[in-house]
């Protein structure tokens, strides 16, 4: 039976025991924005004039998606892609939703990796699903691979049910991972898709193009159609705001999870923007080439103050002050920087994620950290 609550009907128990995911997004504007690992200077001019050149009528009218589909399976080249194989979602967050959603019932299982992105927990708390997250491997957040494939495979090696075990439902890798950057080989990641047909191997691919490894060229949805692929142009086009993000698979996959959404989840303004930004390549690409700029410099700038830090994949670094690192957080704010504190997550309790932006912006966030920490440099000049 339904409880009742003063103020209304209670809701499905999961819901009540959840822990919403909440990260601090206010008032951010006008500061050096080094937290959410988004695109640190805007998107191409040529979204904001595509964007400008919509006219006022249109907004009255429900979106379109034709074309954007084919929009997007042109720039991945191709690849043996159809406009069934991309799915359209409103941000990376709500193809994560809508993935749990299709597939994930109480008492399912997630595997996944520790730490890792945030949402991927309320995701699965909110369908009633239980989760195994498996730690890195210090000292340099490796992969757990064995560790992954035993739980995934189970007792018989085979990934099939046997006594009490069941394969895990979904297994979510983020690759490269936010926040440790750690890296695994397409080729690990298509090996455990297909020793595992039972359950749903996501691979969330947001930061693959700043360095990282993508399993798009190499995968075979038609063999592996438990796969699919999350992309977004948040954090490279510059589209955060906006919110536009793709899931890629095979198309009966790609067709259950778009089932759970509503019809018209992603706004014009974000249709057209991702189509304008979908045909200018080459600022994306402009973009990131000046990200690892910055992100060479900056190593060498920690590395001559010897201070302690990790880079692997991705637009974004860890750093750990010599002083508490909610001291240094508060401090660079106070400097009009934001940074990402990672207190509480495993592994990384004491860190701070450092979101890389341009040369220009790495050296303002350089030169503020090191007056706040007062870092006697040696080596740089
Ligand atoms: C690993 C990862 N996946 C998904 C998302 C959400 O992306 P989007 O802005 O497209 O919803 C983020 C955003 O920070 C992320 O870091």
């Amino acid at each position: 039976m339904t409880a009742c609550l003063p103020d209304g009907p209670q809701a499905r128990p999961e819901v009540e025991a959840l822990v919403a995911y909440s990260a601090p997004l206010e008032g951010r504007r006008g500061l050096l924005r080094l937290d959410f690992n988004e695109n640190t200077v805007g998107p191409s001019p040529k979204v904001v004039e595509a964007i400008r050149a919509i006219p006022a009528d249109h907004y009255a009218i429900y979106p379109e998606y034709d074309g954007l589909r084919e929009a997007v399976v042109a720039s991945l080249g191709g690849m043996g892609l159809s406009p069934a194989h991309i799915g359209l979602f409103n941000g990376v967050d709500a193809a994560l939703h809508a993935v749990f959603h299709a597939y994930g019932g109480p008492g399912d299982r997630l595997l996944t990796t520790s730490p890792t992105f945030g949402y991927y927990t309320p995701c699965a708390r909110m369908q009633g699903m239980t989760i195994e997250a498996l730690p890195y491997r210090l000292p340099d957040f490796g992969f757990p691979l064995e560790e992954i494939r035993a739980a995934l495979l189970g007792p018989g090696g085979g990934g099939e049910p046997s006594g009490d075990w069941h394969p895990p439902r979904i297994l979510l890798l983020c690759n490269p991972n936010n926040p440790t950057g750690t890296r695994l080989a397409p080729e690990r990641i298509l090996e455990l898709a297909a020793a595992a047909p039972r359950t749903l191997v996501v691979v969330d691919e947001l930061y693959e193009a700043f360095t990282g490894d993508s399993v798009l060229p190499t995968a075979d949805f038609a063999a592996t159609p438990n796969l699919v692929v999350l992309r977004s142009l948040a954090k490279t086009a510059g589209l955060a705001g906006l919110r536009i993000g793709f899931a890629i698979g095979a198309p009966a996959l790609v067709d259950r999870i778009s089932r759970v959404t509503g019809p018209y989840d992603i706004n014009s303004f974000a249709v057209t923007a991702a189509c304008a930004a979908l045909a200018d390549q080459a600022y994306v690409d402009g973009y990131v080439s000046e990200v690892l700029r910055a992100r060479a410099w900056l190593l060498e700038q920690l590395q001559s103050a010897a201070v302690r830090h990790h880079a692997a994949g991705g637009n974004y670094l860890l750093i750990w002050p010599a002083r508490p690192e909610a001291t240094v957080e508060a401090e660079l704010r106070q400097a009009g920087i934001l940074v990402r504190s990672m207190a509480g997550k495993p592994l990384i309790d004491g860190a701070l994620r450092v979101s890389l932006g341009t040369r220009e912006q790495m050296a303002r966030f350089w030169d503020t950290y090191q007056a706040i920490e007062a870092l006697m440099l040696s080596a740089t000049p």
